[in-house]
């Protein structure tokens, strides 16, 4: 694996790679990679002879009150666990590669980014969408692959790379879950052993939901009723929200079916987490 912090060498090197006849796999990421990264990356593998992973934190994307200063970071470890699982080319450019002077312009989407995470989180989407876009223009990749526990960022994600013509395969891979349900998150690192009980409430809503929903329960203000009730029962846990909503415009459905998503994002004390399930999908 050759790590590269250049935008003129990963460029280079992914040529390279082309020249052989390779397809390009890419895997944005953040780093502090954990076993939800690395399915990323088996999906990359299976589609592409070369995988490029980026790891930036991208301080765009994060509030002026949000952890970015702390975000986990552990370049040295994420290194190995990407060559151990495959990578050819690993990015990590400094700030000063990916911004060298402050941005001006932006990808922004219309609606979604007003509710939900974009509600909780003025401007995140815009960062995202416009580091991810960037990426996009430099790696060019064949395939692009997201983890499905970010759901929101996924469908804005997907909905940049139709509308803006990315000639870009996009694949949206399950979420990965401890043996106790909880979602794989970097910043589960935040979470002590009492925050990280209470940090159950998410799934256990997502599961009762879905549950609910296999035994016929359509109605998806009874569904949403049904997500809460069960977080109210952790009242160490503070809801942002949770909704069912359907998976493309992403606004709370009146009758639910099988690809309607269950949505929920809850703070652990300090830690926010967020979470979702699709109802007619067994986990
Ligand atoms: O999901 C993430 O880790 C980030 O939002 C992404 C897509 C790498 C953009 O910074």
């Amino acid at each position: 694996m050759r790590q590269i912090d250049t935008i003129a060498g990963l460029r280079a090197a992914i040529a390279t790679a082309r020249a052989r006849g390779e397809r390009i796999g890419f895997v944005p990421t953040m780093g502090f990679l954990h076993e939800g990264h690395l399915r990323l990356v088996d999906e990359a593998k299976r589609a592409a002879g070369c995988v490029v992973m980026s790891l930036f934190v991208n301080p765009t994307q994060f509030g002026p009150n949000e952890d970015f200063s702390r975000y986990p970071r552990d370049v040295s470890g994420d290194a190995a666990k990407a060559e151990g699982r495959g990578v050819d080319l690993l990015f990590l450019p400094p700030v000063s590669e990916m911004y060298p002077t402050p941005p001006s312009l932006h990808v922004m989407a219309d609606d979604l980014p007003t509710r939900w995470e974009g509600e909780v989180r003025p401007g995140h989407f815009s960062g995202v969408l416009t580091v991810v876009a960037k990426l996009f223009n430099i790696v060019a990749p064949d395939v692009a692959v997201f983890g499905r526990k970010d759901f929101q960022q996924a469908t804005l994600i997907r909905r940049m790379v139709r509308e803006l013509n990315f000639p870009i395969e996009m694949v949206v891979a399950p979420t990965v879950r401890e043996n106790d349900g909880l979602a794989l998150s970097s910043r589960n690192t935040y979470l002590d052993a009492g925050a990280r009980a209470n940090g159950l409430a998410l799934v256990k809503s997502l599961r009762t939901v879905t549950a609910a929903f296999a035994k016929g329960e359509r109605l998806g203000s009874r569904l949403g009723n049904i997500g809460r009730e069960t977080l109210a029962t952790y009242p160490d846990v503070r809801v942002d929200y949770f909704a069912v909503v359907d998976p493309t415009a992403m606004k709370p459905v009146d009758t639910a079916s099988a690809d309607s998503v269950a949505i929920v994002a809850a703070r652990v004390g300090p830690t926010r987490l967020i979470d979702n399930m699709i109802l007619g999908e067994a986990e």
